[in-house]
């Protein structure tokens, strides 16, 4: 069973989608009614209301598998936002508010799932299954970006964080969880074209034309490509250190 955070986004959506569609019981996690678009309903097989800045809500692996009756055995974390923001407009809550979702989230979603799994075993000593935990970077993290001193900052947390977490799983805890990363480009696909020349007209400064050549010159990442590493990862196809960053 799968469950996908920032469901209601670009990637979780499609995320869901992809497993939904592969047969797969997959659970997507909203912050709050609103954000459930019920036009995409047929995407995923549960849902629930989960928001993880509330860190009261830490049990709530506990539920999703009470409800489904099946373990666990990937999460993905799409949580983000693509916050590019003026130096000088910048205040201290947009850069907390990054922050938090960069750093904060997906580490109460690590230790959320790291504590459902200690349950898992112990109810179930003696089982073979294997637990893989996947957060969203982004290739930001080690390219600068014009107004995104603060999105691309907490992306380079977000890679060393999971490499220090998966260091502690593998020297502290005696379970078989696996973190990693995955650090795309701008992610593309041909529905988000005219997104795409939006947000490198208004978030990067650039020019329409040169925004418009930039969408035709093959430099994003494919969706299809973050999902194919997912999927690599679920059926254990992908071999990879503890807090590995997958640049794609
Ligand atoms: N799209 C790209 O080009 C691109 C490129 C590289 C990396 N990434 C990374 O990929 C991930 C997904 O991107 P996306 O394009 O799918 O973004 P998106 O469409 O903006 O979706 C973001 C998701 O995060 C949720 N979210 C935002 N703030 C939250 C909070 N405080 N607590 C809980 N949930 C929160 C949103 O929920 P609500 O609906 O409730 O707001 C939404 O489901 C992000 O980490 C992003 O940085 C994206």
């Amino acid at each position: 069973m799968i469950v996908v955070f920032g469901a209601s986004g670009f990637l979780g959506k499609e995320v869901c989608k992809y497993f939904h569609n592969q047969g797969k019981k997959v659970i997507a996690v909203f912050r709050n009614e609103s954000d459930r678009n019920k036009d995409h309903d047929n995407c995923y097989t549960g849902f629930t209301y989960f928001d993880i800045d509330n860190s009261s809500s830490a049990e709530g692996f506990k539920g999703f598998e009470e409800e489904y009756d099946e373990p666990i055995n990937l999460v993905v974390n799409c949580i983000g936002t693509l916050s590019y923001k003026k130096l000088m407009d910048m205040t201290v809550d947009d850069f907390v508010g990054t922050l938090t979702i960069n750093t904060i989230i997906p580490e109460l979603i690590t230790q959320s799932y790291l504590d459902y799994i200690d349950d898992y075993y112990k109810c179930n000593a003696g089982d073979t299954v294997v637990f893989n935990l996947v957060h969203i970077a982004s290739l930001a993290y080690k390219i600068p970006i014009t107004f995104g001193a603060h999105y691309c900052s907490s992306k380079a947390a977000l890679a060393m964080l999971v490499k220090c977490l998966g260091k502690e799983i593998d020297e502290h805890y005696k379970l078989p969880l696996s973190v990693c990363c995955i650090s795309p480009g701008m992610i593309s696909e041909s529905k988000m074209e005219k997104d795409n020349i939006k947000r490198l007209t208004e978030l990067k400064g650039m020019s329409y034309d040169a925004a418009v050549n930039y969408n035709n010159s093959g430099k994003f990442t494919s969706v299809e490509s973050v999902i194919l590493v997912i999927d690599s990862i679920a059926n254990g196809k992908l071999v990879y250190s503890n807090g590995y960053n997958f640049e794609l």
